[in-house]
């Protein structure tokens, strides 16, 4: 007994001490090999966090949240996956971010798709619940965030129209926050409620469309020209006949056409059907009313005509820009007969996706 104590058991010692030793520098060799600093190692020890650490690769962001004062280790797990920002204050606001209940992979997304107003918003306000549904938008804009979350509450919208509507604009009242348009004789101009061409714009390639396929002198730019008259040719085949009846009209021509129509029904009522001067398509000359041989333009949404364009408008690069479920979005009663041009693909791929113009604009990057 007396030379187990003696012997034996000093030996076990140093064997327990070396294993301690060997195992204790394996870990910080470990930790070492990732990438972390002697600091850092040593706090991971203190907190007891090995384990969760060697796992995953290397974090800035734990590192960072060792050495400062504001490491929480209830949140180890998500700084290993915060992606770092080199900022003053980062773990502190990781740290906000994590209390308000965001995930790693919001706040990642958080600091890859807001600007700083944006990010100040979040921080002093409640959880989003549906914020990493609206940052996967690529149309996105971090500028519109807090008109995004007041829109969606008030009309009670999903997270794609309300990106897309807010986009538009129209969480702004009609007629409000109204931008001159940049490049009028961009093919894809928006001309609406929001967007307006300068008063003196006029197209510089107007051409008149022939007289086979129009009532009077009518001018269309020149892109537009062949198609709508393919489109006439080609309707004539099937028994049927559409012929433009108004087409390119200048801001003045448009100022009057309006202001007679509020005279007779007031801006109310007038705003429904007629667009204020500067906000017409008429004005792009990319615009087209049509109508029938057999009834007036203000019918042609019951015509055999109407039901046809409505298959194979598209296929001749036009769309309809007023249809009927999409009111309230464009400000403008149903117009079965006002068509536009934006060429074949587009105008396809608006077809195909019930899509006005703006919307699919809205949509871009
Ligand atoms: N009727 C359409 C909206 C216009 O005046 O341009
Ligand atoms: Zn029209």
């Amino acid at each position: 007994m007396k030379k187990f104590i003696c012997v034996l058991l000093p030996i076990i010692l140093v064997i327990l001490v070396t294993i301690y030793f060997v195992f204790s520098n394996s870990k910080e060799i470990t930790l070492k090999k990732l990438n972390y600093n002697s600091e850092a190692i040593s706090k991971i020890n203190d907190f007891d966090i090995y384990d969760i650490v060697v796992k995953e690769k290397y974090s800035k962001t734990l590192e960072m949240s060792l050495l400062s004062d504001e490491f929480n280790s209830k949140y180890v797990n998500d700084y290993i996956k915060i992606n770092y920002v080199d900022s003053i204050n980062f773990i502190e606001y990781v740290n906000k971010l994590l209390d308000i209940g965001y995930s790693y992979i919001e706040i990642n997304m958080i600091h890859d798709k807001l600007e700083n107003d944006s990010i100040k918003y979040i921080l002093e306000n409640n959880y989003i619940d549906n914020l990493e549904q609206y940052l996967s938008l690529v149309y996105f804009k971090s500028e519109n965030l807090v008109r995004y979350i007041d829109y969606s509450k008030k009309n009670n919208s999903d997270v794609v129209d309300t990106v897309t509507y807010v986009n538009m604009d129209l969480d702004y009242d009609f007629y409000t926050n109204i931008k001159e348009v940049e490049k009028p004789d961009d093919l894809l101009v928006t001309v609406n409620k929001y967007n307006q061409l300068p008063s003196d714009y006029e197209p510089s390639n107007l051409v008149l469309i022939d007289s086979s396929c129009s009532t009077g002198n009518n001018y269309i730019r020149s892109e537009a020209k062949i198609p709508f008259e393919t489109l006439c040719n080609d309707i004539k085949k099937e028994g049927l006949f559409v012929k433009a009846m108004s087409t390119y009209r200048s801001y003045k021509t448009q100022n009057s056409i309006y202001n007679g129509y509020v005279n007779r029904n007031g801006v109310e009522e007038a705003d429904t059907y007629s667009a204020r001067p500067g906000h017409s398509e008429h004005q792009t000359g990319l615009a087209i009313d049509v109508m029938n041989n057999t009834t007036s333009y203000t019918n042609f949404g019951s015509t055999k005509e109407y039901k046809w364009m409505q298959e194979n408008a598209h296929k001749y690069g036009f769309i309809l820009s007023y249809p009927s479920d999409k009111v309230s979005i464009t400000g403008y009663v149903s117009e079965p007969w006002h068509y536009r041009y934006v060429g074949v693909e587009l105008a396809t791929y608006l077809h195909e996706n019930n899509l006005t113009l703006d919307e699919y604009m809205a949509r871009q990057v």
